[in-house]
Parts: structure tokens; sequence; C-alpha cells
């Protein structure tokens, strides 16, 4: 969703801003603008489509970065439309009637209406229909010659969620961030600081950082910054440190991140396990307090990571025998979900951002129930909301389908079914050893998964005329094919569908005729022969099969399908991690061979912050 981001430093402000604003494109956008402190004004340039629209008009424009003030403040922004149309007005900065402040803004300002009606009443007239130049405007109305109080006053009359990032032309050394439900990040530089919506606008420039709470101001004054409370109070912050480098974030040599971060997930896999695997046993230090008394767990979370959850479920229920129950993000929050203090609720989320998975948490924590946050970007609010937290170490994951960041979940995942099993004393140490040591080769195995990658390539092709697809699968394979599913329609933008193998029939089945594309996942083997039945039923009715199947049981596959992905053998606990990889080389290449942007699949945005 919109990206922000501000510059307070000694160099090339605008220059600063375009990089990072392109660092912060995965997010999804839809136009973007810049506003920076020049020669006693502010100067500001904003445009529908690619930052490289706005980059070449910042560049023809002789009012960017000629003041000669000691030090330089800006603020840029890419914009995600939710009030208003993409267009060149609708995107941020904006300026306030005054011309004197400029601001940025994410989230939704729910009371916008009501006072852009009072604004209005007082003459102040707007341009966009945006609800950020309502907040804009009363900022201004507000200024009397004291920018933090201007700022520090609207605040306290704005409702629902935002992050904003103000300048004043009458404050050549000071910016204004401030957050309240969507994410805001400070990075501390060399004699140069700096803000955003998310760490990644930083990487290369710092590794220290700042994550604002939930109603706080951060005030940026030539090279220092201090923290307040909506009511002004000074408050004090620790600065994290995050360890994720330029290469993780650069193509490295491939086309684009989402084929980087498939191959990736080797790695991703490993650096999630092996911190939590030691002298032979699990070690998740992060749950040493957690009660003995759980007897319930609710996996809840939104897209991939939702499927993450459906995944494990049948780990939690087979192997740590406890109720688990899954659930999406934005149902759960406006349910009546029987959770009290023995549930556990585990909120599962890359980028810890996600507005319906962080109101999740909440509603559970006011439950009373005991809340669990697996999240990939360190310090995120789930991160920092969430009773417990663990990490997954995907790194960064820009590609705005999820391909590593799922698997090292699931391996992480594992691990926790792991631990509470040994808790619930419901695993036998060897049969806890075989798991463990299953696990550490799991990278191996998901390194020689890579190695259909060609083959899928081949398969797409043969396919790519097809534009409505079934997944099947029953069982853990099901949910795999839901994952499968979701992949194949962000990235190629053509419909399929999963379904659980067994229920074909009862309806759906009819819309299977010559020509339809099924792909078939078979790994669990009690319900190999069953899905085979399956795999006949459609093939009788004229469809096309592929099927993604367990290396130790092709010999039996006798039924004869188009095409066939094996899978090597593992514990079945651990054969999503191999069988989703194929799906998401079909993806990946169905979307290649229709030329769609697969980084930035069309209408979407990696991270989620408006429900
Ligand atoms: O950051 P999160 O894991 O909370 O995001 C959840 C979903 O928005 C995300 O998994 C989405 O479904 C992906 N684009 C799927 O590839």
């Amino acid at each position: 969703m919109c990206g922000i981001v501000g510059y307070i430093g000694k160099k090339n402000c605008s220059s600063f801003l375009l990089d990072a604003l392109e660092k912060l494109e995965y997010r999804g956008y839809d136009s973007a603008g810049i506003a920076v402190y020049n020669d006693h004004k502010i100067n500001l340039i904003k445009k529908k489509g690619r930052i490289s629209v706005l980059r070449n008009a910042v560049e023809e424009d002789e009012n960017f970065d000629t003041d000669d003030s000691p030090f330089k403040v800006g603020i840029a922004h890419t914009r995600w439309a939710t009030h208003g149309k993409p267009s060149d007005v609708n995107a941020h900065p904006f300026i306030g009637p005054s011309g004197k402040i400029a601001i940025l803004h994410n989230g939704i300002i729910e009371n916008y209406i009501e006072l852009k009606k009072s604004l209005k009443r007082r003459n102040v007239k707007f341009a966009s229909q945006t609800d950020s130049e309502v907040a804009c405007a009363l900022i201004d109305t507000l200024y009397d010659g004291d920018f933090f109080k201007a700022v520090k006053d609207a605040v306290n009359l704005l409702e629902g969620a935002f992050s904003l990032c103000i300048i004043c032309a009458d404050y050549p050394n000071m910016m204004i961030g401030v957050k309240k439900d969507t994410p805001l990040i400070v990075g501390y530089g060399e004699n140069e600081n700096y803000i955003a919506s998310d760490i990644s606008a930083f990487i290369g420039k710092t590794k220290k950082f700042c994550r604002l709470g939930e109603c706080e101001i951060a005030l940026f004054k030539d090279d220092s910054v201090n923290f307040y409370d909506f009511n002004g109070k000074k408050i004090k912050k620790d600065v994290i440190t995050v360890d994720w480098n330029i290469k993780s974030s650069s193509k490295d040599g491939f086309d684009c991140f989402t084929m980087k971060e498939i191959m990736e997930q080797p790695s991703a896999v490993r650096d999630t396990i092996t911190p939590h695997i030691k002298n032979s046993g699990i070690d998740i230090p992060e749950l040493n307090s957690l009660p003995d008394d759980i007897n319930k767990i609710y996996i809840v979370a939104c897209g991939s990571a939702y499927h993450v959850g459906a995944l494990v479920k049948y780990s939690f229920e087979k192997i740590a025998k406890i109720t688990t129950i899954v659930d999406l993000a934005s149902e759960f929050r406006y349910r009546s979900p029987v959770i009290d203090e023995h549930t556990l609720v585990i909120i599962i989320s890359q980028s810890g951002e996600t507005a319906d998975s962080l109101a999740a948490l909440r509603e559970s924590k006011n439950r009373g129930a005991k809340t669990l946050a697996v999240v990939n970007v360190v310090g995120s609010s789930i991160a920092a909301e969430a009773d417990y937290v663990i990490y997954t170490w995907a790194g960064p994951e820009i590609g705005v389908a999820t391909t590593k960041a799922l698997s090292a979940q699931l391996s992480i995942m594992y691990l926790v079914v792991l631990y509470i099993s040994k808790k619930r004393g419901v695993i036998s140490d060897l049969a806890m050893k075989k798991y463990i040591q299953n696990l550490l080769t799991l990278p191996d195995y998901i390194l020689q998964m890579l190695e259909c990658k060609d083959k899928v390539f081949e398969i797409s092709k043969r396919y790519m005329d097809r534009d409505n697809i079934f997944f099947i699968g029953r069982g853990i394979d099901y949910a795999v094919c839901r994952e499968g599913s979701l992949k194949f329609k962000e990235l190629s933008y053509l419909h399929s569908e999963a379904y659980a193998a067994g229920e074909l029939k009862h309806g759906t089945i009819s819309l299977v005729e010559d020509g339809t594309l099924v792909i078939a996942v078979l790994t669990d083997k009690k319900l190999f022969e069953k899905t085979l039945s399956n795999i006949c039923e459609v093939q009788a009715r004229g469809a096309s099969c592929f099927a993604v199947v367990r290396e130790d049981k092709v010999s039996e596959f006798d039924v004869g399908v188009d095409d066939i992905i094996t899978i090597p053998k593992v514990p079945s606990i651990f054969l999503p991690s191999l069988s989703v990889i194929p799906l998401q080389f079909f993806a990946y290449y169905s979307a290649l061979l229709h030329e769609r942007d697969i980084d930035k699949p069309r209408n979407l945005a990696k991270s989620v912050t408006v429900e």
C-alpha cells in the first residue's frame, strides 16, 4: 500500500527520496509525489503513474535542491488509491491553503467528511477527493507559527488510521512523523535521519531503527530525533538493529524479485530453523513462559499466511493432539470467537502490519487469549503487540506474491508444533528426534525440488491458453492447492479455483469439460487412491491433468496423466514445503508467458495496511 519516506540531513534530499521511493515500489502504488524545502518555500511535484515519471519531472525542475541551508528536508510518497481515483491531483504530498504545510498520509481518516464540512465553512478550498488533503488543511488552519503544536492539536482531532509525515516552510530544519495504526519507522544515519513506512526504504543507509508506537510523534530537528505522545509528553524509545543487507533487497542477477525469492527458499528455511535447534532438541526461548494449560489453538491470518495456518492445522491435530481452528483475520475480527486464557491465538504475517491481522490480534488480547506472532519484519506492529514473538528469517521479501516468507513460516510452524507436542507430553523422544533430523535436511530437499523449474516451464507453455484451472487435492494437499491457486491468480490474472477433490462431484464437476486443466496434488499416502479416483472422474469428462505426486507412489500412478512432477520422500508433515514449489513455478511461468508484471501484480499491495 502507500509508501511514505522523509529525509532530513545535509545531502541531496530529492535524490535520497526518489531512491527510497523506488525501494518502496514493491508495496504497490498508482501515483507518486515529492515535496522539499527549497529557498524559503516548499516545492512540490506529484504525478500519476510510475516513479520514473516523477524522477524525470524532478530532474527537469530547477527548484529542487538548490537551497544552501545547513539541513535539507523533504518528504515523498507512493499512493495506492483509496479515496479518489489515481491522478496527479489526488497524489501526495498535499500543501495546505497557506502554502506552508506539506503532508503525506497513509491510512484512512474516518471523520474526514465531518472535518471537511467544518473547514469548508471556514472557506478552505479542496482540490482533491482525498481524506489526506483534509488532514493537511486541518494542520494548516491550526498553524499559528508553532509547527509542533499545530500537528499535535490536529492529530487529536483525527479519527481512524494514519501515519503522517509533515514539513513546514517556516522550519527548514524540522520534520514531524505521526503514527496511529499504520506503520512508521525512524532510521538513524550519520548526521542525517529518515522516516519511512517500512525498513526497506533505508536498506544500505542504516541498520539502526526505531519503530513509532501507537499515537506517537517523532520530531526531527537538525540531526536529532525526539519522541512524544499525543499529549506532547516526551517519551523514550529503544533503537533496534536489523541486519538486512543490500544484496537481499537487490535482484542479484535475476530478472525479477519473485524468481530470486523462489530460489532463496532453501536459505530462508535454513536461517529460520537453525537458531531453534540446539543439541538435537528444539529451543524456542520465546515460548518459555507459555502457560501449560493451553487447550486450543486459533491460527489467524490473511492470504498465503492463512494457508500456512491451514497447512499446519493438520500437524497440530495429528502430532500435538490439540484442537486447532484456522480463520481469516478479516472474518475472525468481526465474529464472536470462543477464546479465553487457555487459547493460544497465533497470528502469522510476513509484514507484521496487515490491518486485519493486527485487529484480530487486538481482539484476541481483549478476549484474554495468549497471542503468538510469527512475523518476518522485525519490530513490526504485530510483533510489538503480541505476547510472544517468533521471527522468520526470510530476509526482505520484495515480490508482492509471497514465496520464501511462506516457506519460512511453514518451517517455523513445524517447530512450534513439535514444541507444543513436547510441552503437552504427547510425542516420544524418538519421534521428536526423527522429526528434528528430517527438518534439518528439509532445506536440501527444497533445493532438490527447485530443479523442477525447467520442467514446469515446459508444462506451463503447454497450458498457457487455459483460462480456468482447478487445483484439487485432499487433506493437506487441498491446503497446498489453495496456496497454488492463489499464487496462480495473483500472478497470472487468470481464473482458477482450489477444490477439495472429494467435493467436486457435489456440484463443481459440471464445469469440467474438454480442455479444462486440473492440477492434482497427491502427497498424502492414505488419500492417494481417493484422489486418483477423482482424477479419473475429471479425465472421463475431458480434462487434462497435471499431477504433483510423491516419488514412492509414481509407480502406482496407472491412470495416466498428461504431466507429472514428483516429490521426494520426506515425513508427511513437511511435504507441503516441497509440493508448493511446482505450483509457485507454474504461477510464475504462466504470468511470464502472459507478460504480467510479476513483482508487482496489478491492484495488489505487499503490505495491506487498510481493511
Ligand atoms: O504480510 P502478511 O503475511 O500479513 O500478508 C498477508 C497477505 O496479504 C499475503 O500473504 C498475500 O496474500 C500475498 N500477496 C500472497 O502471495
